[in-house]
């Protein structure tokens, strides 16, 4: 099993390039499904999770090339509507492709997520949603079954601002009978380019940018021809190793608004920002300061940078107070961090964080993508050798990451 070792210590210097989103291309891939055409998809990502969905497509009869980072999609060939566990349950995004086969072809037969490390993931919001639109759904065997079902226009409120769930039902009512209004969506940028996407093929959808969608029902959308949204949680990562190793880094290649609420945090923190149009440069202080994080839905802190933002205040001078709100277990990198010399305690779902004048180099487990990326940072920053085991996670959703900081003057390298 591939490991990396890092040699840390050393102020990272340079430009890198920030790659696709993979939380924008997964959605946008499983929309491809919705019209029997070839579809082009440029700055895909080439990462795990987007190869697992590439196969879930071929399982469902699509052809799909990668090129590079352009990814193209026929699926005109599509005959099976069945999404099987051995692969849904190393991804739960597979569960997209539930509403685009039930709007195209009135079945569908995917596997339930299943468990996640981090607590209770359910899917909940987004079988009430699609049974609010007429689907009758069964759990048969440990999989949602759909059968003659005809989708219609259905008012919909979310409990909770889940983004799944909002672009499952965006993608079940581009083609449904009628109008679907969806009440307290989620406002991430990978949720509103999937509906300007929708729109350039076709779709009627209304409120784009707001907590509330109107969704007219056409009878057949255009082939996809997008670029991916660059990764403004990769592009965070970067950031928050400038602030680490008392560096200087450019990113190219980004949309700053995608990822303000790190920056900001990132400043309050003793970072020096020079944004420009497409690029942030982020330079890190001696030493951050403490600082204190909400995770929220977008355009708050979001949670897929609170492991990396852990990592940066375990260094910071004072005591920073992290709460997520989105998932209440979300810390499995603590213990990880803990053996570096970092001083965290956890109560519940608040990590309250004495922060340490140095990290020492250990041998440490990545649990999960984002934790993978914190401890990756906490290895660039410490004092040693540091050599992480199970990166297998951090392939699911970093493009070539030790590529991109040995440019940067890291000593990293992958390991067997
Ligand atoms: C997306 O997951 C992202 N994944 C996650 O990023 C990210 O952490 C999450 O949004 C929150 O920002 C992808 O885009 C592929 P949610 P998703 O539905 O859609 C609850 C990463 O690191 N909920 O917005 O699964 C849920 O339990 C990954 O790249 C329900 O209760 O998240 C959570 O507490 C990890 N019922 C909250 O809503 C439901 O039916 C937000 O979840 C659905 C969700």
């Amino acid at each position: 099993m591939d490991k990396l070792r890092i040699t840390g210590g050393r102020p990272l210097q340079g430009t890198v390039r920030i790659s696709g989103a993979k939380n924008a291309a997964l959605p946008v891939m499983a929309a491809t499904l919705l019209a029997p055409g070839v579809h082009r998809l440029r700055n895909v990502p080439r990462l795990r999770d987007t190869r697992t969905f590439a196969r879930v497509l071929e399982l469902l009869g699509a052809k799909v090339e990668f090129e590079g980072n352009l990814l193209t999609i026929d699926t005109q060939g599509v005959n099976s509507v069945e999404a099987p566990y051995e692969l849904v349950k190393t991804m739960r995004a597979s569960i997209y492709v539930l509403g685009p086969l039930l709007a195209r072809f009135g079945e569908a037969r995917v596997s339930l997520p299943g468990g996640c490390a981090w607590g209770p993931r359910p899917v909940n919001l987004h079988l009430t949603g699609l049974q609010a639109m007429g689907a009758a759904l069964e759990i048969e065997h440990g999989y949602i079954v759909g059968r003659g079902v005809k989708l219609k226009g259905a008012t919909i409120g979310f409990d909770v601002v889940s983004v799944g769930a909002t672009a499952q039902l965006m993608m079940a009512a581009v083609l449904a009978e009628g109008t679907t209004v969806l009440e307290n969506v989620a406002l991430e940028p990978d949720i509103t380019v999937l509906g300007e996407v929708l729109v350039a093929c076709g779709a009627r959808i209304d409120g784009l940018g707001s907590r509330r969608l109107s969704i007219q029902g056409v009878r057949s959308l255009r082939p996809i021809d997008t670029a991916i949204i660059p990764d403004r949680i990769e592009a965070a990562t970067f950031a928050a190793a400038a602030a680490m190793t008392g560096g200087k880094i450019r990113l190219e290649g980004v949309a700053p608004d995608h990822f303000e609420a790190p920056l900001r945090k990132l400043e309050e923190a003793g970072c020096t920002l020079l944004r420009e149009a497409g690029a942030v440069t982020v330079s890190g202080p001696g030493r951050p300061r403490a600082v204190n994080v909400v995770t929220q839905p977008f355009p708050g802190f979001p949670t897929d940078m609170q492991a990396q933002m852990i990592a940066v205040c375990a260094l910071a001078d004072g005591t920073s107070v992290i709460e997520d709100t989105i998932y209440v277990d979300r810390f499995t990198h603590v213990p990880e961090l803990a053996r570096m010399g970092a001083r965290i305690e956890l109560k519940g779902n608040v990590a309250v964080v004495k922060g340490v004048e140095r990290l020492s180099g250990a041998q440490v487990m990545a649990t999960d993508l984002r934790a993978s990326a914190s401890l990756v940072l906490a290895a660039l920053a410490a004092e040693g050798e540091s050599l992480i085991d199970r990166i297998y996670h951090l392939d699911r959703g970093y493009e070539t990451l030790e590529t991109k900081f040995a440019a940067l003057g890291a000593r990293i390298e992958r390991v067997s």
